[in-house]
């Protein structure tokens, strides 16, 4: 049985993460619960005068970051992201992930792509051999035809219901849908991210493929890093 529960696991990790941020960085900044303890962690160095400026990946860590005086970067202005920092819902052992349990996979994953470096903060039990079941696989689609894209999903051989609330679809910012589909082990997460963005509609999945550059775990013995070049793929 664990000592600490899954959030003090999460804060662990994301006061771990806040020792890499440096003056004058630019930061992505992700979505969840874990990304929340890190802004408030990030939020509190900021006011001891560390200078930095995020780019959100959701309306949440928007308005959360303004709470906090973290300065938000246009959509307008060029991103030179120094470090993105986001939760993930799982964690495969070459730091493969799932993200997208929040909804914000599609921005995610855009500014994750737009940093120099990208660390994942994660309580310990996000991490499991295989992707996949328990955990659904989230994938953004459009609305326009979205009963034609869930088809064409299904017929890849898994469930794929939308992402409902009582009883109405959950948008995402991007005013898309969200269906997760129910995957039992994901063997192999970059041939099905392929597939998955190969069909029209889908707009993204929740499959982040070797983009981890450092994985912050907190556990019951501490914070735990494994980095990427340290992975055999
Ligand atoms: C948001 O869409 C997700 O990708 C989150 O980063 C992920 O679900 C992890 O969330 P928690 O930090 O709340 O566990």
């Amino acid at each position: 049985m664990s000592l600490l529960t899954p959030d003090q696991h999460k804060a662990q990790a994301a006061q771990k993460a806040v020792e890499y941020i440096q003056d004058g960085h630019i930061l992505g900044l992700g979505t969840g619960s874990t990304v929340h303890h890190f802004l408030t962690a990030l939020g509190e160095r900021i006011q001891a005068g560390l200078r930095v400026r995020g780019v959100p990946t959701s309306q949440v860590t928007a308005t959360y970051a303004t709470q906090l005086g973290i300065p938000l970067l246009g959509n307008d202005e060029p991103w030179d992201i120094d470090v993105a920092i986001d939760g993930a819902d799982q964690v495969d052992p070459q730091l493969n992930l799932i993200k997208g349990g929040g909804g914000a996979l599609l921005r995610e994953k855009i500014v994750a792509r737009a940093a120099k470096q990208f660390i994942v903060i994660v309580d310990q039990a996000k991490h499991r051999p295989h992707l996949g079941l328990p955990f659904l696989l989230p994938v953004e689609i459009l609305s326009f035809g979205w009963r034609t894209t869930q088809r064409q999903l299904e017929k890849m051989g898994w469930p794929a219901p939308r992402r409902e609330q009582t009883g109405q679809p959950c948008m995402t910012d991007n005013g898309n849908y969200i269906v997760d589909i129910q995957i039992p082990d994901i063997a192999d997460p970059s041939s099905l991210e392929s597939a998955l963005l190969h069909l029209p509609g889908v707009v993204e999945c929740g499959l982040f493929v070797q983009m981890a550059s450092l994985v912050i775990t907190g556990t019951d013995q501490g914070t735990r890093l494994t980095s990427a070049s340290n992975i055999s793929s």
